[in-house]
């Protein structure tokens, strides 16, 4: 085993070697523009490009045509956000102006940000709380609709907790109102089944570095009928991409992407069982073995391979240095001047100390029995210690409600 172990597959993933080996060849022998439609080079690319847009396909149930490349998923989120708002937008009509958007405070920066501007351009946005397990369901967002709703945004999986939004549910009823349904499921896709007509989605977001592909390369899905989604086009040039995303393609990474989505379709079913089976053993062995820790989210709907703990009584970054042989996130996000609690944790009412010395694991396509066994060990390990040092956690074991302290001031 060979350390520091890598438990942070949420962050990125390693290319698949398969992959790897599928790119390879675009870089120097198949090098042509797939723009370029008069001669043996450009075509060659284009073929490249077509097999892939094929295989994302395939991995979502979609048509080819429904497949726009992207450079990640921060930007088919801000395509598909934008492009969407911008489109729909009602003259003026409605409480709000220019249109109701409905996303979720909890979401990815990649998506939270583009809808604070489009409400400080006019739109109005309504961020949902999670409840304390942290899904979004179909009834909270039956419950914000409004009559002037043009988008709602939801993501699939959490990334920092894993939870599971009600998305098929949530499809069908901006189905039913008339409202186009973006969904972020870079966390998801390619990790668990997708199937955009039964799960009534009509945009989705995904990235190629979360599922054994390259980094720098993304897929927007756009629905081409019922309803055929329109979408205004954020930068102006060439027109590839059917107008949504113009630019030269990069052909080496959306081979590359589409190579991951083939394999993930292959193998999906049995890593899933794999890593339900090796996170369950990771938890399990850690609040078997310790008090006062939680794990964060709700207890079923979460991804198979992403747990969130947070212990009771230990500090941070303490935590983070008695476990640095484990790559892995903390529930702290690094700010320029501070650490600031994540406020994934926080929008589901942990507190800012528990959501400091939280830890987020992310296991994936190699992570092995042996590794889980290591992690469980040191966490532990490095828990047991600190808190051997906390005079709060000695205070805690006498049945002494910390909470209730009234602390003098000096
Ligand atoms: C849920 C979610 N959305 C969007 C992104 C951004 O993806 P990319 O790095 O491809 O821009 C990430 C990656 O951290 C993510 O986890």
């Amino acid at each position: 085993m060979r350390l520091p172990i890598y438990m942070d597959h949420a962050a990125t993933t390693p290319c698949d070697p398969r992959v790897v080996e599928a790119m390879l060849p675009y870089f120097t022998e198949k090098f042509g523009n797939p723009g370029s439609r008069n001669h043996a080079f450009g075509w060659e690319a284009e073929e490249g490009v077509e097999t892939a847009r094929r295989q994302v396909a395939d991995l979502l149930g979609a048509d080819r045509k429904e497949i726009v490349f992207t450079s990640g998923a921060t930007e088919s989120n801000n395509i598909a956000i934008k492009g969407a708002a911008y489109m729909y937008a009602r003259a003026g009509a409605g409480q709000s102006g220019r249109g109701h958007i409905i996303s979720c405070a909890i979401e990815h920066k990649a998506v939270l940000d583009p809808c604070k501007r489009l409400a400080k351009e006019g739109f109005e946005v309504t961020f949902l709380d999670p409840g304390a397990d942290g899904v979004i369901t179909r009834a909270m967002v039956e419950g914000a609709m409004r009559p002037d709703t043009i988008l709602v945004s939801l993501m699939w999986a959490n990334n920092e907790i894993g939870t599971i939004n009600e998305v098929p549910e949530i499809g069908a009823l901006c189905h039913e109102r008339e409202v186009v349904f973006h969904t972020d499921a870079t966390q998801w896709a390619g990790k668990m089944p997708v199937d955009v007509d039964a799960d009534n989605i009509d945009l989705l977001s995904m990235s190629g570095h979360k599922i054994y592909g390259p980094k720098g390369v993304g897929v927007l899905y756009v629905r081409r009928r019922k309803p055929r989604v329109r979408l205004q086009a954020l930068v102006d040039g060439g027109g590839q991409e059917r107008n949504f995303r113009s630019g030269t393609l990069n052909v080496t990474g959306i081979v590359g992407m589409g190579k991951a989505c083939e394999i993930a379709r292959a193998e999906m079913d049995a890593d899933r069982e794999r890593l339900l089976k090796l996170r369950k053993k990771l938890e399990d062995r850690v609040t078997a073995a310790l008090d006062v820790v939680q794990i964060n989210g709700h207890a079923e709907k979460r991804l198979p391979h992403l747990t969130n703990i947070s212990f009771g009584f230990v500090e941070g970054e303490g935590l983070m240095m008695a476990c640095k042989d484990i790559a892995m996130s903390s529930g702290s996000a690094c700010t320029s001047a501070s650490l600031e609690p994540s406020y994934v944790l926080k929008g589901l009412g942990v507190g800012d100390e528990l959501a400091h010395s939280s830890l987020r694991l992310s296991l994936g396509r190699w992570t092995t029995d042996e590794e889980v066994e290591f992690a469980g060990a040191k966490i532990i390990e490095g828990v047991t210690k600190l808190r051997k040092l906390s005079p709060l956690y000695d205070m805690h074991k006498e049945g002494i409600d910390i909470s209730k302290i009234e602390w003098a001031a000096h």
